[in-house]
């Protein structure tokens, strides 16, 4: 979800309906705003889209230089009206937004039902209000009611609050969900994310978890939940322009950011020339290295683990963060290294695994993209990707990144650890340096990857194959499709294919083979012949003649080392997942169910 306040001169709702279409990419069943004007709060929400819902409610008629806004993916309570954010307490002046889930909510609730609270709505977030409005009775100010309420809340939150007999602040709290303020010249902003904001302003706080603002046009503090103490904070710039966050004239967010890959790539490895040695250097002290992560970064990670692998001799255990919290415990301890690669920095499972593995005395390296957030904060060690911001769900620069980032990291360990080379560590090195070039010229696929898509809009189902450091290359394949074409996907090691898959294969069915030049380039032939005797489609990804004549349609890749294709053919099977996405009706940027930061678990 995302949460976007304002207070200053300008009409409020002109600031936060802004805001709220810069976050709908992080939820978006369902939408409000609260603003104020004259001690009286105006609440409008609703059900939908950003854009469908400001004509239907008339949000940019909302009277006030106050407000907060929220965009909403349902973790309680089916996405409605009544459920929507803004919610209020009894006496409706205290009214607030909520991203994140409260744990012991029906606890709340129960004994503010005995203390005659009646509720409206089926979510966590009311009792929150109710619960504020009853400490209030026996609290001095609104201020500390609000402390004293949350910190009875167990789980995960991040809050926007407003007071309506308070008539110049707002309130931002902040426990294990994002929450940065804004600070402008005579108007001050809060939100889940910078780019809400950053068509007005750079400067930017970040608040840490069990800590709240309080702002008012001209003035900012935070505070410690527990104790009401105020606590310094640094306030930094952000390099990232609006033009940046916005598509630049792409139809999508998603292809903006897959055409800037070869520029992202090239700035990770610049930003990380010194980073990554003194990372390596630490890596090597540790025998029991793990990595951690969900999603396309668990792909990265499992990239990382054939470089490692290949390269260092080194064999990290790659297990999905919602796992490794739960299943890992007994086998963390002070000579653990925990490698946790998220592009977010919130990502709820994640940050709870580097928890866990800080609490057992592990040291703990993060590759991020997002400056200053959790994860930073969490980590030892933090190396950045540099990838600048990503709006699109479905991660892309920021997986291919990760991968140059993981890349230089094995390179760097393996020469730390003595276990390649020499010679062929730096014909590795000259090879990564030219990774944006190759990216540039396989970009050029987009419109036969355009034309491809167009023949297979109907397919119900894809599999992709490869073997080695191309068997992630496979799953991430898979995984972009199915997130935005909602095509059934399966990504597999090709040697698999035998044990069961096989039986699926039927005239048509398209199979993409990722199959570089390496060591196992012959026996990937071997599969795709299998694949072709059950009248599979086959649509191979290499930079060899044979293949193209085993394949029905082949993406000529340019030649490289092996270790270096995933990042450049991560390119193809995003262009492809892309069109597909498009073709079939589908907004690639904001698919159905899925948020781009999943803060709660
Ligand atoms: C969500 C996003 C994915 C992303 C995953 C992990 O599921 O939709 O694109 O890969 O979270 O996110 P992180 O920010 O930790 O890399």
């Amino acid at each position: 979800c995302g949460i976007i306040g304002y207070v200053g001169d300008r009409p409020a709702c002109e600031v936060i309906v802004k805001g709220l279409k810069r976050l709908e990419y992080r939820g978006y069943d369902s939408a409000g705003i609260v603003t104020e004007d004259g001690g009286k709060l105006f609440i409008r929400k609703g059900a939908g889209k950003i854009d469908e819902l400001t004509g239907k409610l008339g949000f940019l008629e909302m009277p006030g230089r106050r407000g907060i806004g929220h965009t909403r993916w349902a973790t309680h309570g089916v996405p409605n009206d009544i459920n929507a954010h803004p919610h209020t307490d009894c006496t409706g002046k205290i009214a607030l937004v909520h991203n994140g889930i409260i744990e012991n909510f029906s606890e709340i609730r129960d004994y503010l039902l005995e203390r005659g609270h009646s509720f409206r709505s089926d979510t966590d977030t009311e009792t929150i209000a109710h619960l504020i409005e009853e400490e209030l009775k026996s609290s001095e100010t609104f201020e500390e009611a609000m402390r004293k309420a949350l910190l009875r809340l167990k789980g995960s939150f991040a809050l926007g609050i407003i007071y309506a007999d308070e008539p110049d602040r707002l309130y931002f709290v902040r426990n294990e969900s994002p929450l940065v303020l804004g600070i402008g010249k005579g108007e001050t902003f809060a939100a889940s994310d910078v780019p809400a904001f950053l068509e007005y302003t750079n400067k930017v706080v970040f608040l840490d978890d069990m800590e709240y603002a309080v702002i008012t046009r001209d003035s900012w503090v935070v505070k410690k939940l527990e104790t009401g103490e105020p606590v310094e904070k640094e306030v930094r710039e952000v390099e990232w322009t609006l033009e940046m966050a916005e598509k630049a004239g792409y139809p999508h967010f998603m292809l903006k950011e897959i055409y800037e890959q070869p520029r992202a790539v090239r700035d990770a490895m610049h930003g990380n020339v010194d980073a990554v040695r003194k990372a390596a250097e630490e890596i090597a002290r540790y025998e029991k290295v793990f990595i951690v992560a969900m999603g396309t970064s668990y792909h990265a990670g499992l990239v990382g683990k054939y470089l490692f692998q290949r390269l260092a001799n080194r064999v990290p255990i790659v297990e999905d963060a919602s796992e490794f919290r739960y299943e890992f415990e007994n086998v963390i301890d002070e000579d653990t290294l925990v490698i946790a690669i998220t592009q977010s920095g919130e990502t709820a499972d994640t940050l709870a695994a580097m928890k866990l593995a800080k609490r057992k005395g592990a040291k703990v390296l993060a590759i991020v993209n997002v400056v200053g957030s959790m994860a930073t904060r969490i980590a030892d060690l933090t190396l950045y990707t540099h990838a600048g911001p990503e709006i699109g769900v479905a991660a892309t620069k920021t997986y291919t990144t990760q991968l140059a980032v993981l890349t230089m990291l094995a390179i760097e360990l393996a020469r730390v650890l003595g276990t390649a080379d020499d010679g062929y560590l730096s014909s590795l090195v000259d090879g990564l340096s030219r990774v944006p070039e190759l990216m540039e010229e396989v970009l050029k696929h987009d419109a036969s990857l355009r034309e491809l898509a167009e023949g297979l809009a109907g397919k119900s189902d894809f599999f992709y194959i490869g073997r080695g450091v191309s068997v992630p290359t496979a799953l991430e394949g898979a995984l972009k499709l199915k997130e935005i074409s909602y095509i059934h996907a399966e990504g597999l090691s090709a040697g698999e294919l035998k044990h069961g898959p096989l039986a699926l294969l039927e005239e048509g069915v398209p199979v993409v083979a990722i199959a570089p030049s390496g060591k196992t380039f012959e026996k990937m032939l071997g599969n795709i012949e299998e694949s072709r005797a059950r009248g599979a489609f086959i649509i191979g990804l290499g930079d060899r003649e044979e293949l193209g004549r085993v394949s029905d349609v082949l993406v000529q890749m340019p030649p490289m080392d092996e270790l270096l294709t995933p990042i450049v053919y991560a390119v193809p099977l995003q262009l492809l997942a892309y069109h597909l996405a498009v073709l079939r009706g589908n907004d690639p940027d904001k698919p159905r169910n899925l948020a781009k930061s999943v803060t709660v678990e």
